[in-house]
This record gives C-alpha cells, structure tokens and sequence, in this order.
C-alpha cells in the first residue's frame, strides 16, 4: 500500500511556484495577487480562507482579505465583485462558499469575470472543462488529478466510481476522469444518494473517489483488493482528547480499508492541502495570462 502523501506534494509545488514568481519579480513583474471574499464568521470557512491567504504568503503572492458580515446585501457583494472584475493589480479572486441563504449563489458567481474565476466556478470555465478547452477547474478535482499524475496511478482503461455529484467535487471530478488525457480515460460511474447499489458498484472499482460528506462511509468490504482510494471527505467530528474538541474526519473508513489498497489518501494530509495548492497554481496561471 501506498501512501500518498497531499502534504508533502503540496509543499513541493508550493517550492516550485515560488521559484517561478521569484524568477517573474527578477524580469520586473509584480507577483500573482490573489483576493478572497469571506462572508459571515462560519468556522470552516473562517478556517480555508485563513489556509488560502497562508499558501499565498508561502507562493511569494500577494493577497487581499475581504470581509463582510452575514448581512450583507447581493447587490453590495455584486458591487465588490465588479470592482475585483475591474481592478488590474488583482489576478483572481474567490468567493468563499457557502453564502447565507438570502444570496443567490449562482448569480454571484456567474458576476465573476471568468478569466479571473481561479476556483473555476463560472459557467464559462465549467464548460470549456467539460469540452476540453483551457480554463481554471475546480481546486478539489485538479488536485486529485495532480496526485494521480505525481504518484503515477495508472488510470487508462480504469473503472472509476465517484461519490458525490456536486458542483464543487462530484461532476468535474467525473469529467476529468473520463476526458481522453493522462491522467484520465476512465470509465466512469457517478454514485449519489438516490443509487440503491452503491456496495457493488464500489466492489467493482479501481478506483473511487469519496466525496459524499458522510464519515467512514467506504468501508472495507466496499473496496476490491488493488483498488486506490481518494478521499475528499473533511467532516468535523467530536473529540473530547483533543483542545478544539474536534478533529476531521474522511469518508472512508481509512484503518481497515487501506491495508486493501495500491494508494490511499489520509484525512487529514492527503486531498486538503492540494486543493489550496491548485488554487495557487490557477492564480499563477491567471497572472500568466
Ligand atoms: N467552499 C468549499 N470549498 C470551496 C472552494 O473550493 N472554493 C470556495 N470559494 N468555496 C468553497
């Protein structure tokens, strides 16, 4: 069984971007600046934007942290969002989601200018994705892609079963999956909450991709011998040993599924910090441009 470490490949890219706005800052250029528009004061959230604006620091980017408070108005968000959109020093930006339920998440997102949209949420960029066309993807899926690429997971001809069907993870993760690339050519099922054989179609997987949000739901008899595992799962469960009182929690039941596995992804240290990491590659992209 292999380990596949997400920590330690996302410091190594990490490195590797640095070394290239050092070299863009000696050619005169200014470094890639990434904004972040954080509302309300939900914990998760509060948590990735505080990661997002650290891995900006550690890639010798600038960033910007704005913050507005769960009342705020759709036209006020739309108003900064056309500011971001016209604002020349800034190279991408993101909308932390969830937004409180007065905001209409869509219509946020389709205001942002998708050649700044560095979470690859805009319609525009969803959709050149799907038909293969250069954009930003969504962090989660292209850091898995990239942990696939680096560890050397053989992919062609695999059937993948993906759990989930978000926007975020579950459908571009499919598409990737399946787009004639390496990684990449798989056979692809996507399982969701209304697949009433989930058990078997996992049994039948090289491999599967948990990103359903239920802890420990992969369990050992769900998974042929061979198989790798990717685990997107981030739940916060309880945990009086720890000072927070909680730790995270993946969606597969890693203990007695991975002595099974080829590879498998901890929680935490395996897709996490390579989510961040693809955010950091798509703004260097974004200040390419
Ligand atoms: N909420 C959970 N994941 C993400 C993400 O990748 N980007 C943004 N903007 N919000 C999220």
């Amino acid at each position: 069984m292999t380990l596949i470490d997400g920590k330690k490949t996302a410091a190594e890219i990490k490195q590797e971007i640095a070394a290239q706005v050092k070299e863009m800052e000696s050619r005169g250029e200014r470094a890639p600046h990434l904004a972040a528009i954080l509302v309300g004061h939900d914990g998760g959230s509060e948590t990735y934007v505080a990661n997002k604006v650290k891995a900006c620091g550690e890639c010798g980017f600038r960033s910007s942290l704005i913050r507005f408070e769960d009342d705020v108005t759709e036209e006020r968000l739309l108003d900064e969002i056309k500011r971001l959109n016209e604002d020349d020093e800034v190279d991408g930006f993101i909308v932390q989601l969830p937004l409180p339920r007065h905001i209409d998440e869509q219509r946020i997102i389709r205001a942002i200018d998708p050649e700044k949209d560095v979470d690859g949420f805009h319609p525009v960029n969803v959709g050149n994705m799907s038909i293969g066309l250069p954009g930003f993807v969504s962090a989660t899926p292209a850091g898995i892609m990239e942990l696939l690429r680096r560890y050397g997971v053989e992919t062609k001809g695999k059937h993948a079963v993906v759990l989930g069907r978000s926007n975020i993870v579950g459908k571009p993760m499919a598409t990737l999956l399946m787009q004639k690339s390496n990684p990449g050519n798989c056979t692809v099922t996507v399982c969701h909450s209304a697949t009433p054989n989930i058990k078997e179609i996992c049994r039948e997987a090289d491999i599967i991709v948990a990103a359903l949000g239920v802890p420990g739901f992969v369990t050992e008899d769900m998974v042929k011998p061979g198989a790798t595992v990717i685990d997107v799962g981030t739940t916060r469960v309880p945990d009086s040993t720890r000072k927070s009182g909680w730790r995270l929690r993946g969606d597969v039941d890693f203990e007695n599924v991975a002595p099974k596995c080829a590879f498998i992804t901890p929680v935490p240290g395996g897709v996490g910090p390579m989510t961040i990491c693809s955010l950091m590659m798509n703004t260097l992209k974004a200040k390419q441009k």
